[in-house]
């Protein structure tokens, strides 16, 4: 190994050989040299690559793979002809065969527990999403960016540039029409298809984005949404996800239950009927439009409460609220943090049911909830997002007995 006296500073355009190390979070595997830890795009563990340096910062360095010099036998040909150094920064998985891309998630999630929480022993199976066979077609909406001259593409990887692209393969394939049309003096489009196949655009020429509905059926029911609503990206992520919360979770009749970060009341829908009319679903959600969504969605779920309010805000009057037997928690990619960790546990619910989709964020607060008395109990993870290094984790955690809950 090279002496650090030795060593020449990396700079930006380098091109240098290594052999690539673990997946890091992010899409990204490690790789080592002249004294840095570099951060590789396109490579797989094993491999040996030439790369060249694109980012040189005081803390990380960051290189993509320009040419396979040794290639991981799970290395395939990349069905989308977009992704690639330099180009879409949307998909970071696409050179990897599906079940090594699942591999590394599980992988990304162990390490995630392992560094963040403190728990070496955590085993987590990503299963792929029922009814996903190609990793292709699962994605329910896009955002497209537009160029100066009006047609759509993707923003090149951590760039303002936008590269133009004619079709996206991971889009349900409704929208493969979207980017065939310009659109001028347009910022941005979002596209959208419903389970009954409907697509819907809509155009934000001036930062506002008009409202357009779309329908999506999940076990049996059907959802009438905003676009602009958050909706789970995968067609098969919000039964797959409704599933493990009931089956992780396992709401009883009569029992009062919070849904928080609810979104337009996924979970609330069918926590509503394992509760019964004797039970109670409090759904907590920030935005007005979700709520609106609903509020017309659950019109007909009468133990459902929904409130429009930040979480923080509303479990900092949680004492007003009531006994609590179970909460779903599916928070933002960041988290929950302290505060509202430390809410939650002092209402002794019998389990906390987390919809993660950021594991770090996920094992940073699992082991906040420790300190509360909740320990991790079980875990389950989702390919809700193949072809990009996304992942979508389900995890209980229960009451640690004899643990003084809060101290
Ligand atoms: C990951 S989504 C989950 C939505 C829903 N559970 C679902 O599966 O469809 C997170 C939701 O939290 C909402 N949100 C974000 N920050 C919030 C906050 N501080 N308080 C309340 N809601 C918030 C967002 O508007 C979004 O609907």
């Amino acid at each position: 190994m090279t002496s650090k006296s030795s060593e020449v500073p990396l700079a930006v355009g380098d091109v240098l050989e290594v052999t690539i190390g673990q997946i890091a979070h992010g899409g990204h595997f490690i790789a080592h040299a002249q004294g840095r830890t570099i951060f590789v795009r396109h490579a797989i563990t094993g491999e040996s690559v030439r790369i060249k340096i694109t980012e040189v910062r005081s803390k990380m360095v960051r290189a993509d793979a320009i040419k396979i010099l040794v290639k991981s036998p799970d290395r395939v040909t990349a069905p989308c002809e977009f992704t690639g150094p330099g180009a879409c920064g949307g998909c970071d998985f696409q050179h990897i065969a599906l079940a090594r891309q699942r591999a590394f998630k599980q992988q990304v999630v162990k390490d995630a527990f392992r560094r963040h929480a403190g728990l070496n022993e955590v085993e987590v199976v990503v299963e792929s999403v029922p009814g996903d066979q190609s990793g292709l077609s699962w994605r329910t909406r896009v955002r497209w960016s537009v160029d100066s001259s009006g047609h759509l593409g993707f923003h090149r990887f951590r760039s303002s540039e936008i590269l133009p692209v004619n079709t996206c393969l991971i889009a349900t394939q409704g929208q493969g029409a979207v980017p065939e049309s310009t659109y001028p003096g347009v910022l941005e489009v979002r596209s959208a298809q419903g389970s009954d196949g409907e697509l819907v655009i809509s155009n934000a020429a001036s930062g506002s984005t008009s409202s357009r509905r779309v329908n999506q059926e999940v076990l049996g029911r059907n959802w009438n949404i905003d676009i602009e609503s958050f909706w789970q990206g995968h067609v098969g992520a919000a039964e797959a996800l409704v599933r493990a919360v009931l089956d992780l979770g396992n709401p009883q009749p009569g029992e009062t239950w919070w849904d928080l970060y609810s979104g337009v009341g996924l979970f609330s829908g069918y926590l509503s009927s394992a509760v019964g009319p004797n039970g109670l679903v409090v759904a907590v959600e920030g935005s007005a439009r979700s709520v609106r969504d609903a509020r017309r969605n659950l019109q007909h779920d009468h133990q459902v409460k929904l409130v429009e309010s930040d979480v923080a805000r509303w479990l900092a009057k949680a004492t007003d609220h009531g006994l609590v037997s179970g909460v779903v928690l599916d928070p933002p990619r960041t988290g929950v943090g302290r505060v509202i960790a430390r809410q939650i546990a002092a209402q002794e619910p019998r389990v906390v049911v987390y919809v993660a989709c950021d594991p770090v964020a996920l094992a940073r607060d699992v082991a906040i909830f420790y300190t509360f008395g909740y320990r991790l109990d079980k875990i389950t993870g989702f390919d809700a997002f193949p072809m990009t290094h996304h992942v979508e984790v389900v995890a209980t955690l229960v009451p640690i007995p004899g643990h003084d809950q809060i101290s």
